[in-house]
């Protein structure tokens, strides 16, 4: 099942309670927190506080991008806080498997997050010790950019490597997606399609998700 993934970054955090409850009406079931240190990329954001404050205004699963330096310091406060999932950075992890293992044994899946630049084939041989993998298809920190095309080849290859090994985790998009292009990234193989400006910036964020939902839902059809 595709599942359309609001990304609170672009929402107004003055009426977060809101503007999650009227996504959630419009169909979406996962929530994309992205957490940003001014260190691994420019921008600050949120941290474990602000989570738990979440956590208490929704049901919905959170999932949790880390673009933070040394995230193994902090994947057990983000689940401890409320994370159903907490997603690292390949490029921000010196010892992977420790932190991915960490997640784990905190009761979260355990996500890896690969910059676009990064080849899908570094994953070989970790792909069975995660439970998600996020393919970054803009350069992260920041909302409202537009979808690198290269990244849907690398979302081919990695549905390909996870064919052969008879692996069902699911592979996560984040950055440029709207409804224009979301066919041809659901046909490529994602299943959590993460989107904040093309929700939030709509002018009724509800039928926005209804929309790409049932967009979603018609690519998946034909996939092959
Ligand atoms: C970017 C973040 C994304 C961001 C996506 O670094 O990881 O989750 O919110 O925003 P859009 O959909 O506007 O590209
Ligand atoms: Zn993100």
């Amino acid at each position: 099942m595709v599942e359309i993934v609001p990304s609170i970054l672009s929402a107004d955090f003055a009426r977060l309670a809101d503007e999650m409850a009227r996504v959630e009406r419009g169909g979406a079931r996962i929530l994309h927190l992205d957490v940003m240190d001014g260190h691994f990329v420019t921008n600050i954001t949120i941290g474990p506080p602000v989570v738990e404050s979440i956590r208490k205004a929704t049901k919905a699963h959170l999932d949790v991008h880390l673009m933070i330096e040394n995230p193994e310091r902090y994947v057990t406060d983000f689940v401890h806080a409320g994370a159903n999932s907490v997603s690292v950075h390949w490029e921000a992890c010196r010892h992977l498997d420790g932190t991915l293992e960490m997640i784990r044994s905190a009761k979260a899946m355990a996500g890896v997050v690969l910059n676009p630049a990064t080849p899908v084939e570094v994953l070989e041989d970790v792909l069975h010790v995660a439970d998600y993998v996020l393919l970054m298809s803009v350069n992260p920190g920041f909302g409202g950019q537009k979808l690198i095309p290269y990244v849907l080849e690398k979302v081919r290859k990695l549905a390909e490597m996870r064919r052969v090994k008879r692996l069902a985790l699911p592979i996560e998009i984040d950055g440029g997606v709207h409804p224009e292009n979301l066919a041809e990234v659901v046909r490529a193989g994602c299943d959590w399609i993460v989107t904040g400006s093309a929700i939030f910036h709509s002018p009724e964020p509800e039928a926005t998700v209804r929309r790409m939902r049932e967009i979603a839902a018609q690519a998946t059809a034909v996939r092959v």
